[in-house]
Formats: C-alpha cells, structure tokens, sequence
C-alpha cells in the first residue's frame, strides 16, 4: 500500500482546556518535523497546518511506514479554545475527521476537557487523549524528541510511580465518562479503547508516538470517508469570520472537498438570505521565512482540498462561522444558494410552542446546544445565534410558564439595553456558560428547585 491519490488529509482538531498545551504541541510538532524531516514541506495554512507523511515517517524513523499508510499526511487546525470544534461543522456533522484531546497531567480534568470529550461521543470522533507537560513530574529526566516509552525506562522508580499514578486519574475520569483507555501501547484495538499518550510539547517526548497513533486512526477509521474529488466544485466550512486590514471582512475556511478558484462564484451562509458573491482573492500565510514581509499574506490562484485559506470577497459583514461556502455556477446558484439557506434554517429553531429560549455565538455551538437539550428532553421555543438582545427578554418576559420564561446563553453576551432590562423584569431567568454541560447541569438543577 502506498499513498492513494485520491483520499484527502485528514483534518485533525485540537481540543483541550485553556493552557494545557494546544498550542505549543502544534508548535512543536512543527517546529521538529521540519527540523527532521526535508523531504515534504510543512505548510502553513490559515488557521491550519499540514504535515506530510514523508516528514511524519522520518519522525518516526521508520521508512517503512510509508508504504503502510496511505493518506498523504495530516491537517492540524489549530485554532484557540475547544470550540473550533463546533464551529468546523458540516452538514451537522464535524468536519474535523481525527481529534486530539490534551490534558495537563499535573492538573488532570477541567471543564473544557470533559466538554471536548462529550462533543467527541456525540460525534463519534475517532481522538487519541495527550497527557501532556511530563517533564514538570518533580525529578523528571527529560530525553529531548525521544519516544515516551524510551524515556520512561530512563526515568527513576519514583518518578515512574508518580506518572502512573497520575496517568491513572485520567483513565479512572475517561472511565467516568464512559470511555475505556489504556496507555496507547498497551492497546490492542482502537475501536474498544482509547489510547492515551504521555508528552511533553516542550521536550518533544511522545511526540512520535502521537503522529504515528493518529496515521494509524486514520487508516483504520477513515479509509472509506476520506475520498474526494479534486476537480469538484470546492466545498468549505467558514472557520472565522475577520476584519483585515485593507481587505475588509474576510473568511478564514477549511476547504474539505474539491477545488477553489479566485474570480469563482460563491454561496456562504448567513443568518439572513445566504451572501453570493464573487472570490476577490484567495490568501494564504507567507512561508515561515518570509515573516518579516510587510504583508501577511500570499495570493494564490487555486486551492484544493483539504486546506485552509482566507477569502477575500465583497459583502461577507454577514458570513456565519460554521456555516457552509460552496462554489457554484450559473447552472447551480438558485439550488445551492436554498439548500445553504435550509441548512441554516434547520439549526435555527423559531416556533409559537413552548420552552426556554436559547442564544449561542456559532452556528456549530448552536447545533450542539440544541442537540444537548433534545437529549435531556427540554423544549426550545426559540434557538439563534447572536447575542442576548432587548428584544429576547420582552419576548421571554411574556412567557406565563416560568420554566420556560428562560433564556439560555452559550459563549454570548448580553447586550448593554437588555442587561438594562434585565434588571427590572424580575420574571425572566439567564443562564450564561461557555461550557455546554455545565449550562444544561445550572438549567436542571434550578428547574428542579422551582418545583420544590
Ligand atoms: P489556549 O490557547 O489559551 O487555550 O492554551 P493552549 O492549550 O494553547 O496552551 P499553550 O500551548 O499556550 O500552553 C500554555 C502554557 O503551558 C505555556 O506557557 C506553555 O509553554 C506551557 N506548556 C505547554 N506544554 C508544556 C509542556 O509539555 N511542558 C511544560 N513544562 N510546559 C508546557
Ligand atoms: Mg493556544
């Protein structure tokens, strides 16, 4: 087996609490692919970054991977905070096809990694979990780029002790979370355990490891879904929606399938009628070495999936994160255009009957509210993206039934003339998160109050 030309990059999402080491493990897995390896370029996207299989194998230091695998190598996404996640959504489903979850093994379990962890379940996600920041385990010997068990065996008894024990926590909290793990090379199948890998982002212990777990998921997972079609009309998820300097507003997307042209006609989703407009340029980051260029950015003619590229277009003021871009033709504007509308339309809920009120930043976070509530059996009168408005309270304000005069906000804010009102309509009640469960646990309990 050898690369198949005709599967795409897996797209692998990073999701972690804040500070647990998202960033710097991209960084480092960067940084050390293009220091080891020469052969295949590390490229830069927006918002993403692509490590070919041949700097992976070299990683690893076995050749003979290569005709092992047959994907040509991976797409990091690598934007801040785990809901990047639920804004790289498709068609409901997530775009990203492997995931990473990174945990501080000194720190264990925070709120956004059992987060991460529940929208991984919903999905079905294929992810390794990252035990990461080894080397601050008091008495730690590191051994720089090392494989995590060549370094284990280097390590004293003590300290050896001390990661187990730490390293079990987590698998005692996957455990509660109803996922079965092993430290990943004790695991003999990846569909009936997780395989949790010990690192360190900043020696690069364990790094190989996570590379060569993740081309494994991708091999056994994904063989089936990774195919695509180059010369397609390109199809793409808006990642975030960005003022630029001298460019206006522009959309930072994850192009997962076929080809995108500058000059190309496009449909991007909105939360009105979906925005058509025409491809002004297509940009990509400046190679690493030409940082110090003035501009930032690179034009280019064409891309193709799977990458990230900024688009510059007139009127994206209205662009939705997590919502479709779609290139279409004279033949096929009106039937995309609508089905990008009903797409937007299905998430957004608006109905006479009753239940509480929700409001969420995303498209994507959203869907994933209103999918938690369906879950827990909670009606929703209303579901929309943007902020809590003036207009959200005198509406909730008039709800007679006080379980649902309620309003329930995820990552928003609440607008300076509502907060306002807020303060003198004693009838309706906000929750506000930026993490789903803990949002959906604050409405059960003070529901189950009330009726006390
Ligand atoms: P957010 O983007 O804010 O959510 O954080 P993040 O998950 O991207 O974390 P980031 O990579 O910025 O790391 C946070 C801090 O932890 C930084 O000071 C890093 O240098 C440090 N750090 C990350 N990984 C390691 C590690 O393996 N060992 C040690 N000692 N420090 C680490
Ligand atoms: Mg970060």
């Amino acid at each position: 087996m050898a690369v198949n030309e005709n599967l795409r990059t897996p797209i692998v999402s990073v999701m972690g609490h804040v500070d647990h080491g998202k960033t710097t493990l991209l960084d480092m897995i960067r940084g050390s692919a293009v220091a080891e390896g020469e052969a295949g370029a590390i490229t830069q996207h927006i918002g993403a970054t692509e490590v070919p299989i041949e700097n992976i194998v070299t990683k690893c230091g076995d050749p003979s991977l290569k005709d092992r695998f047959i994907v040509p190598g991976l797409l990091f996404i690598d934007t801040p905070g785990h809901h990047a996640f639920t804004s790289l959504r498709s068609r409901g489903g997530a775009l990203a096809d492997l995931a990473i979850v990174i945990v501080d093994i000194n720190e264990g379990f925070m709120p956004q990694t059992i987060e991460s962890l529940h929208i991984l379940k919903r999905f079905k996600t294929p992810f390794v979990v990252v035990a990461n920041k080894i080397d601050r385990i008091h008495g730690w010997n590191p051994n720089k780029n090392s494989s995590f068990l060549a370094s284990y065996n280097k390590q004293s008894e003590r300290v050896k002790t001390d990661l187990d024990n730490k390293f079990y926590d987590i698998v005692g909290e996957l455990y509660n979370l109803g996922f079965n793990s092993e430290r990943f090379d004790r695991v003999g199948d990846f569909q009936r355990n997780i395989g949790v890998i010990p690192i360190s982002a900043v020696t690069g212990e364990g790094i190989s490891d996570v590379l060569m777990i993740l081309l494994g998921l991708a091999q056994k997972f994904l063989e089936g879904s990774l195919h695509y079609t180059a010369k397609s009309p390109g199809i793409g998820t808006v990642l975030e929606v960005k003022e630029e300097k001298g460019l206006g507003t522009t959309i930072d997307t994850i192009l997962y399938d076929g080809t995108i042209k500058k000059g190309d006609i496009i449909v991007v989703g909105s939360l009105g009628d979906p925005i058509q407009t025409k491809i002004r340029a297509l940009l990509k980051p400046r190679p690493l070495s030409e940082i110090k260029a003035e501009e930032k950015f690179q034009q280019v003619a064409e891309v193709t999936a799977a990458v990230g590229v900024k688009i510059s277009a007139p009127n994206l003021e209205g662009a939705l994160a997590g919502a479709p871009v779609r290139v279409v033709s004279p033949e096929t504007i009106d039937a995309i255009t609508a089905e990008v509308k009903s797409e937007i339309a299905d998430v957004q809920i608006d109905t006479d009957s009753v239940g509480v009120t929700i409001k969420a930043d995303t498209i994507g976070s959203l869907e994933a509210l209103v999918n938690e509530l369906r879950k827990e059996e909670i009606p929703i009168r209303k579901a929309h993206v943007g902020d809590v408005s003036n207009r959200d309270i005198v509406e909730v304000s008039a709800i007679e039934d006080p379980f649902y005069s309620v309003i329930i906000g995820f990552n928003v804010k609440v607008l300076p003339d509502a907060k306002e009102k807020l303060q003198t309509t004693s009838e309706v009640t906000l929750f506000r998160n930026d993490v789903i469960y803990r949002l959906i646990d604050d409405y059960k309990d003070w529901a189950k109050k009330q009726k006390e």
